[in-house]
């Protein structure tokens, strides 16, 4: 589905690896995302799911470069377009972000200035000149479902979907490589909520560009995404194809409902404490139901071919059990 027209190849648009992010407490710095490996490809719809503080919206801000001032890439790689996005300055990435990666947030409402009306939204989001903008800003909100008279309009004035809608306009408006949705629906309704679904799916369709997709609904990643990822206490421990396979990794499968919990020795199971302890043994390794003595020690995200695989020693491809 997101093989490009000309040459049937993957378009790799962003690349991510080995990351780790940490926030720093005091003298310490506890692990927020642990030895994160990923790719996105042009036209895909990647769904990210994960249970709430697994890390879905630090992995999100790092990739635009918006962390919280307390946060830090402690070392790595992401490469958006072939271009090395860690490392360079503010200034550079201020030049990038809208063009090769826009995000549209969670809460519509906090990310709109109710001092300002919808064309000034707009303009301050757009990279081009005045005179592209003229002619921009009429498709783009019309894309969207919205009619050019809201222009005029300020935030207030508008519904929780209108909102949305006009946050999918700044984003779509430098027709970016990437689009990054946080949980673009949980303040609205059902019914909105499918009708957003279904413009960013048109929105991808239409314009190709890769889109993240978070969700703490795993039916509607399985119902939309052309690749899942599964999130875990800040390590991603399965991606897989919902429509080509079963996923296999214990935590994705009790998510799933196919199997059940380990609840004999939970410690804490929301918190990473320390590095160490990730890099001791299994991140799932207290409430695996399928853990045996190997799995006390470190695992890896194994890649089973370019665009699947499992941080799993069991089910990995060098499958030691
Ligand atoms: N501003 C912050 N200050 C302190 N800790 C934070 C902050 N934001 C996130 N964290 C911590 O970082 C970790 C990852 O949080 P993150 O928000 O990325 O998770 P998430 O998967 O997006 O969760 P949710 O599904 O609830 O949105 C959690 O342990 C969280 O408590
Ligand atoms: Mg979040």
């Amino acid at each position: 589905m997101y093989l490009t027209r000309k040459t049937g190849e993957m378009e790799k648009i962003l690349e991510i690896k080995n990351l780790y992010v940490g926030r720093i407490d005091g003298t310490k710095i506890l692990p927020v995302l642990n030895n994160i490996e990923l790719s996105i490809y042009k036209g895909e719809l990647f769904c990210l799911v994960g249970e709430s503080g697994s890390g879905k919206t630090t992995l999100a801000l790092s990739i635009i470069r918006l962390l919280p001032k307390s946060f830090r890439i402690l070392s790595g790689e992401i490469i958006l377009c072939n271009k090395k996005i860690t490392g360079i300055s503010e200034e550079l990435i201020r030049g990038l972000r809208g063009k090769l990666v826009s995000m549209i947030f969670q809460d519509p409402g906090a990310y709109l200035d109710p001092l300002f009306n919808i064309d000034t939204h707009l303009r301050e989001s757009f990279h081009g000149n005045p005179v592209e903008f003229n002619q921009l800003k009429i498709k783009v909100i019309t894309e969207v479902g919205l009619s050019p008279e809201i222009l005029s309009v300020y935030p207030h004035q508008l519904s929780g979907g209108q909102q949305q809608r006009v946050l999918i306009a700044m984003a779509l408006i430098n027709n970016p490589s990437i689009i990054i949705a946080d949980e673009p629906t949980t303040a609205l309704d059902v019914l909105t909520t499918k009708q957003i679904i279904k413009l960013l799916d048109q929105i991808r369709i239409k314009h190709n560009p890769g889109m993240l997709f978070i969700t703490h609904d795993l039916n509607l990643a399985l119902s939309t995404g052309t690749r899942i990822g599964i999130m875990y206490r800040g390590c991603i421990v399965e991606i897989f194809k919902p429509n080509k396979e079963k996923p296999l990794h214990p935590y994705t499968k009790i998510l799933m409902g196919y199997s059940e919990e380990n609840h004999s020795d939970i410690s804490d199971t929301t918190l990473m404490d320390t590095k160490q302890e990730t890099d001791e043994k299994c991140i799932f390794f207290e409430r695996c139901p399928e853990k045996k003595p190997l799995c006390n020690r470190k695992v890896d995200f194994i890649w089973r071919d370019e665009t699947t695989g499992i941080r799993c020693i069991k089910y990995g491809q060098n499958s030691q059990m």
